[in-house]
């Protein structure tokens, strides 16, 4: 395990990468986020935390909470069910990206672009749309282990106003079957648990519990293990979007970004990761992040490959 000392020499040496990226400003309120800000959180499989910079600084979830919300609609659907609707493969393209939604029979590629993770919030049960949201909210302060998340109505009001992209592909959805009930209500988890709010420290939490194949650290197993694997093999394949075949590369480990300025990791059997900053690269992928995550990998040798 690095110490916190080791941290904090990676977030002054990659300090600067920051300054090169861009705050996302295309949803209301991401763009008063502070280019600067920068930290990172380990845990081990002893609980060992070492963490150095912004690592308790909250920000909105954003993409992270794809593969999160993909674990509960599989406990509530069942992977079939599920994957008779979205595919597992890689597009190539950005995450937002609508074309393929007409060429590929309608289907989304994956779970983590935007369309499939629509498509997978309007899979999630509940009596009423509060009671969806709400479910989703649940599962993930269990997972974190943190019962004190909450979400930022400002940037899902914004969102909700804005996301017309989001909207066309999901009314899209509606029209080949993939979304079979209530579009709106679909969008509005979607939009709410996108803007939950969290710290690269919950991050790591979230991610050891990946690295330990679905089980928290008081013990609980929440997903069976064939679940944990597949989240896994999905955040490699698709997680960084169409910059994830090179971010396997450079650094071989699972990972999942968001536009808020997160990326949440893990090694296998060994750590959850938690990294924040905000400015990001052309793909959407916290640039600091992302350049930590390498030099990191390379010290501690953790690819998976
Ligand atoms: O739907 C959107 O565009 C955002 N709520 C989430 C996108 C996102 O985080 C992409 N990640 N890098």
């Amino acid at each position: 395990m690095i110490d916190s000392d080791i941290l904090y020499q990676l977030i002054l040496a990659n300090k600067d990468k920051c300054k090169g990226g861009k705050v996302a400003d295309y949803i209301p309120g991401l763009k008063n986020a502070n280019k600067e800000n920068f930290g990172v959180c380990l845990i081990d499989n002893n609980n060992k935390v070492s963490c150095a910079g912004d690592y308790e600084k909250k920000f909105t979830i954003q993409s992270i909470s794809k593969p999160l919300i993909l674990m509960l609609a599989i406990l509530d659907n069942g992977e079939d069910y599920i994957f008779s609707k979205i595919g597992m493969e890689p597009t190539g393209d950005p995450f937002n990206s609508i074309k393929k939604l007409e060429t590929s029979l309608s289907k989304p590629f994956n779970p983590m672009i935007n369309a499939g993770a629509i498509a997978v919030s309007s899979m999630i049960k509940g009596s009423t749309s509060e009671n969806k949201f709400n479910r989703v909210l649940d599962f993930i302060k269990k997972i974190s282990e943190n019962p004190n998340l909450d979400y930022d109505e400002d940037i899902y009001m914004g969102e909700k106003i804005t996301g017309n992209k989001n909207r066309a592909m999901a009314y899209f959805m509606k029209n080949d079957g993939i979304i079979e009930g209530d579009v709106e209500e679909a969008l509005d988890i979607y939009f709410k648990q996108c803007s939950i709010r969290v710290s690269a420290f919950d991050l790591a939490k979230i991610g050891l519990f990946l690295a330990n194949n679905g089980v928290t650290s008081y013990g609980e197993r929440v997903i069976t293990e064939h679940t944990a694997k597949l989240i896994k093999s999905l955040m490699v394949t698709c997680g960084m979007y169409d910059g994830s075949g090179e971010f396997a590369v450079r650094v071989g480990i699972p990972a999942k970004s968001g536009v808020g300025g997160g990326i949440l990791s893990l090694v296998p059997g060994k750590m959850g990761i938690g990294v924040y900053g905000p400015a990001l690269d052309s793909k959407g992928n916290s640039i600091g992040g992302y350049a930590l995550l390498e030099e990191m990998s390379k010290i501690l040798s953790c690819s998976i490959f």
